[in-house]
């Protein structure tokens, strides 16, 4: 996992909780990396499993809410950090039909070593967006914030549901996205 979105979630704790949380739960993780991240490197996706877990036992708070925290948190960074990829983008539900082709495509291109989700387009109406999500490393939460951020960000409103898929082994999340406004 490229060391942008570790840096993004240290900041966030720092912020939202203190910088003493942040050296805590380093410290817990017992980080191969030690904790010391830089933007362009890469690190396993497990730190940020042991940190969010390690994060969730000081804080009591669920893992869940803190990956949805944090999904619209990295949302708003992203937006702020990668303004060519918003040029001309007008709503939430076209700019998430296109995270595959679009959007993570040009990642790629700055990080050629991503380690990208697949998402599948099955339903795009005004009304209603049908994401299928697959990943080996399975932030389910953390994709579930970044839409949600994605929403804010627009200003616009969706419910969101979500069901399992179970297809030749692999476990994939479908993602219902309703407009409410
Ligand atoms: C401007 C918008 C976006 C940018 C620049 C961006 C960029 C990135 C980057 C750099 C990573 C890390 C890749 C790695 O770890 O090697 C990542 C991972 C990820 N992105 Fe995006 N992303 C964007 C929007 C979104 C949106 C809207 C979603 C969800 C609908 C999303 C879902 C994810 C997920 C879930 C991961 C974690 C890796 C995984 O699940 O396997 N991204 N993205």
């Amino acid at each position: 996992m490229k060391g942008v979105v570790f840096t993004e979630f240290l900041e966030m704790v720092e912020d939202r909780f203190s910088a003493e949380m942040v050296d805590d739960i380093i410290e817990d993780s017992e980080l191969p990396s030690g904790g010391a991240y830089t933007a362009v490197g890469t690190y396993p996706h497990s730190e940020m499993v042991s940190m969010v877990v390690a994060l969730s036992q000081r804080s009591g708070m669920a893992v869940r809410d803190l990956l949805l925290a944090f999904g619209q948190h990295l949302f708003g960074r992203f937006a702020h950090g990668y303004p060519a990829f918003f040029k001309g983008q007008t709503h939430a539900f076209d700019f998430l039909a296109g995270i595959e082709l679009v959007i993570h495509a040009e990642v790629l291109k700055l990080y050629p070593d991503a380690q990208l989700p697949r998402f599948t387009v099955e339903e795009h109406t005004q009304q209603r967006l049908i994401l299928v999500y697959n990943s080996p490393r399975h932030f389910e939460d953390l994709a579930e914030g970044l839409m949600r951020g994605c929403m804010a960000h627009f200003g616009e409103h969706a419910e969101i549901s979500r069901s399992v898929l179970y297809e030749n082994g692999v476990q994939r999340e479908r993602f219902v996205l309703t407009r409410t406004t």
